[in-house]
């Protein structure tokens, strides 16, 4: 069988096996298009499991694309604190103001028109038109070119966008009526069978019969990527400041990496204890002990950001800060894990 032949022969094969097999998740219950974008911009860069929780809170919330649109930041950021890529509910908010104006409303019904909202990308727009509309638009990301590449033992590197265009151009030439499940079943077989960082399970492969890579034995070392490039390290001092069960906090820019959450004051760089202790002093705190000092950190897409958390009893409230319990943070302020993560240990 020759590549055009063996992707033809895609849909008979793993149609019913999707039907058999399929993941029960929260967002395939039903297909109305604001519940399918919705889950599409969750799942960006983060894990089914990880969504869950929130897709059922968020449609809690906003049930309808009016609700998201008229709603209120502090509210949506509090709706997403957690899930990270923070520029995605903004995304969304946005996106919803352009469908109350330009659809009255209504989600668009094209891949053009799904493409032309903030947020939506290639891969997002044809996920959402084959699973809410049947239209023959693949959403072709890491699990489905992993797939195709086995399939095919195609060694081009997956990282490249021109991978990424021969890949999404032979799909959409045998892309099948039943576009949102066979889009589906791609994803299930690449996060399931065909998922990374193990071995394939072929004995279990409803393609086995026609996939090169498992007749050529090359499917373990497959897909090919090129070398990753290094994130720029950041290391930075964050102050976990407390007075009486209180811990300062303050408003991130409205620009930038976290624009508009919460955060803990911190700096750039390592700050041995003289150099913080001046530092509280110079934002108008008089310092009481320092507690201790912990480190952790965060992975961005761009940059890692090395922290040293130095905790910190000061004398009165002051310095311009938001001075909140505990409980009350968890309640109503988002603070990235960036920073919440120092509160899980
Ligand atoms: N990843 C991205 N979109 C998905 C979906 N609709 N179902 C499961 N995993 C996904």
């Amino acid at each position: 069988m020759d590549r055009e032949e063996i992707l033809a022969g895609l849909p008979e094969l793993l149609l019913p096996w999707y039907a058999r097999n399929r993941r029960e998740l929260p967002w395939r219950q039903d297909r109305e298009p604001y519940h399918i974008w919705l889950s599409e911009i969750m799942l960006q860069q983060t894990r089914v499991e990880a969504v869950k929780g929130y897709y059922a809170r968020f449609l809690e919330t906003l049930p309808d694309i009016p609700a998201l649109a008229r709603c209120d930041d502090d509210v949506l950021h509090k709706l997403w604190e957690g899930l990270g890529y923070y520029s995605r509910v903004r995304n969304l908010k946005k996106a919803a103001q352009m469908i109350m104006e330009r659809w009255n409303g209504e989600f668009p019904k094209t891949y053009g028109e799904v493409l032309s909202l903030p947020g939506v990308g290639p891969y997002t727009a044809g996920a959402i038109c084959s699973i809410a509309y049947d239209l023959p638009t693949p959403a072709v990301d890491g699990n489905v070119l992993r797939v195709v590449s086995r399939l095919l033992d195609d060694p081009s590197p997956i990282d490249l966008p021109e991978t990424k265009r021969q890949v999404q151009k032979r799909l959409e030439k045998i892309y099948p009526r039943e576009a949102g499940s066979f889009s589906q079943a791609l994803m299930d077989l690449g996060a399931t069978l065909c998922g990374p960082n193990r071995e394939p399970d072929c004995g279990h492969c409803p393609c086995r019969e026609s996939c090169l890579g498992y007749s050529r034995g090359s499917a373990a070392s497959l897909p090919v990527k090129s070398p990753p490039k290094q994130r720029r390290q950041e290391d930075r001092t964050v102050l976990i400041l407390s007075c009486g069960g209180r811990y300062a906090l303050e408003k991130r820019p409205e620009r930038g990496l976290l624009a508009g959450l919460w955060q803990f004051p911190n700096t750039e760089g390592y700050l041995d204890t003289g150099q913080t202790l001046s530092l509280v002093e110079e934002l108008g705190l008089r310092p009481r002990e320092v507690l201790r000092e912990t480190y952790r950190k965060h992975i961005f897409t761009h940059i890692q950001w090395n922290m040293k958390g130095v905790w910190l009893e000061v004398a009165e409230e002051g310095g311009g800060f938001h001075w909140l319990t505990w409980e009350q943070i968890r309640q109503q302020a988002a603070l990235p894990t960036a920073f919440r993560q120092f509160w899980e240990e």
